[in-house]
Parts: C-alpha cells; structure tokens; sequence
C-alpha cells in the first residue's frame, strides 16, 4: 500500500506544471539546491534525477562527488557502492569486494569507486538507496560523472533562459589524497575546464573536510561553503568548525538544519543570524518531504522556518517542494 501511495504521488508530480522558462530565478532569493538530484522521487546521482530536480525548479543541483582510479570525478553519496548500484548482482566484480577503515574509524567491507576505472563503473546501474522511496527505476541508469552533469547544466541554462547552478561536494578528500588520488588538483581542473574557477560562475563548492576549501581558495576564486555539523545531540552542542574559522576561507556555511532551527521546537537557534552577520551564505541540508521533524506540519512549514531564521537557500531531496515554498505558489 505504501508503495502504491508513494507510485501515486509521484504520478502526481511528474503531470505538474513544470516551472515557465521565465519563472523569476530565485538569486538574490532563496536558492534552491537539488540534493543528489531529484533525489526523492528517482535514484540520487543520476542525470534523470537532476534533469528532473531542473524541470522542477531547482537554481542548483548537487552531485556528491568521488574519484575513480584512473581520476575521474563522478556523482555518488558514498565511495562505497553496494547500495546505490547494482554492483552486488556482477559476478564479473565479486573479487573486488574489500574491506577498509574509513574516516570517522569505522571498518567497512564493500566495493570502493576508486578500485574501478571509469570505464567500469559505467558498466554498472545506479539503485535506489532509501527503503521508502519508489524503486521502479532501479538498473536503469548509469552513473554520471562531473563533467557530463556540468554540461547538462550548461544546456538547460541556454534551453530554458534559466540560470542552472552546480554545487558539488568533495567527499573523502583526505582519503582520497591517501590513495594517490588527488581531489584538490582534479576539482581545480574541472572547474577550469567548464569557466567556473571565479567567484561570479554559478558555483558553490562544498565540503566537510576545510583542508580541500583552503588549498582550493589558493588556486581558483569560486565560491567555497564549509559544510558543519553539531558535534553532540544536544542543541547546544559546538559545531564542527566553527563561524569565524570557516568565514577567513568560505562564501557561505553549509549547517545541517537542526543548527538553523532547534529540533525540537523548530525555534530559530540564531545561528543562521550569526553566521550572516559575518557575511555568509546560509545553507541547511537535508528538507525532505519524507522527514519532517515533529514540530513542522508540513515540508513548506520547516522551509519556511528555515528562511525566517535567515538561511539564504536549502539542500532539498524535494526540489519542487522548495520552488513552492520559495516562489509562493501551489499549495503552501
Ligand atoms: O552537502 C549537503 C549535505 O548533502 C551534506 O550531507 O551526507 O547528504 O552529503 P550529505
Ligand atoms: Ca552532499
């Protein structure tokens, strides 16, 4: 029955209106940022998902990004790759299958990206991750990488007389760096290789790890964001690097929501007011139509707050969801 609700509503949205060619870009509003695509109806990290997160309104869309072992940057959450692919079901791959200690010390046995050369991965079919998400797309599509999603955004800015943005994040730069794969250099290029190595292209960089921020300050003007996170379960614990750090290197802060809104009460914890004061861009992750804490009523409600507490734009697994929200229009 779940299944067949959430097949419901996904039908549902995909016969709703797209936004018009003209639709007012969101910049110097709220920005819309399409979390691994169109990530809560399709499988996160394919071109699918971020052609629809577009078609639904997004000012930005957000591959996460790992390398391959011939260098490549392509669009996945995690290096790891059993449960975004269908990498288990390859016997031509079984003996590739490691075991590795990964950054925060925990001890993962799987299929890692950067055993693979990119002509390999483009063999396998991205999945969808969450239980609860529709999965009639699985084994289709094909895993992207950066350059292939950057100039999907480059053509559906000339299609639609929108501005696309791309905001991708470095994941496991350190470890990466470990294993002779050097993220800063190939990000550096990338951005070169498509005009967006200045601060005016439509561009956010992000990351968890500030080494790769800096060493990427160094080299190319881009605008930088320092993702954060609360180092503890209690509202008031530090964050993991804190505001006036973060602001010597980074146009924006990237916090996880429950530092912009208290999670429990939804109040403004005055962070986001904070973090603007020093003249940064506010940008919380993760609204999800399918995970909304119990203090909002609906997913427009916890957006909404988030913008009141001065959050300048929001990761969204929900694109269409944000536009509404944003743009005041649907039922909101
Ligand atoms: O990049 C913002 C947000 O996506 C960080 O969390 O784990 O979904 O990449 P994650
Ligand atoms: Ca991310």
């Amino acid at each position: 029955m779940r299944l067949f609700i959430m097949l419901i509503a996904f039908l549902a949205a995909g016969c709703a209106s797209p936004p018009p060619a003209e639709a007012p870009h969101a910049a110097p509003g709220i920005l819309i940022i399409a979390h691994r695509g169109a990530s809560g109806e399709l499988p996160e990290h394919t071109m699918q998902a971020y052609a629809r997160a577009i078609e639904l309104g997004a000012d930005y869309i957000e591959p996460d990004l790992v390398m391959t072992r011939d260098g490549v940057l392509v669009a996945r959450h995690d290096p790891w790759l059993s449960d975004s692919t269908d990498i288990g079901d390859r016997p031509e791959f079984a003996s590739r299958k490691t075991t590795l200690t990964g950054p925060d010390g925990q001890e993962l046995t799987d299929w890692f990206a950067w055993d693979f050369t990119l002509a390999e991965l483009k063999t396998l079919r991205a999945r969808q991750v969450r239980p609860d998400r529709p999965r009639q797309f699985d084994d289709l599509w094909a895993i992207p990488t950066y350059d292939e999603i950057a100039e999907l955004a480059a053509a559906e800015t000339a299609r639609t007389g929108r501005l696309i943005g791309l905001y991708p994040e470095t994941k496991w730069p350190r470890h990466h760096q470990d294993r002779g794969l050097d993220m800063t250099s190939a990000m550096e290029a990338a951005l070169r290789r498509h005009g967006h190595e200045t601060a005016e292209a439509p561009v956010f960089l992000q990351s968890f790890e500030p080494f790769i921020l800096i060493e990427l300050k160094e080299r190319v003007g881009t605008r930088l964001v320092q993702l954060v996170f609360p180092l503890g379960t209690s509202p008031d614990a530090p964050p993991s690097v804190d505001l006036e750090t973060l602001a010597t290197y980074s146009a924006g802060v990237g916090p996880h929501k429950s530092m912009v809104n208290h999670p429990l009460t939804g109040e403004a914890t005055g962070y986001a007011a904070r973090a603007r004061a020093l003249g940064l861009e506010v940008h919380p992750w993760t609204y999800r139509d399918d995970g909304l804490p119990g203090w909002a009523a609906t997913p427009e409600a916890e957006i909404r707050a988030a913008i009141e507490a001065g959050a300048t734009g929001v990761f969204t697994d929900f694109p269409g969801t944000g536009y509404r929200t944003v743009h005041g229009s649907g039922d909101n």
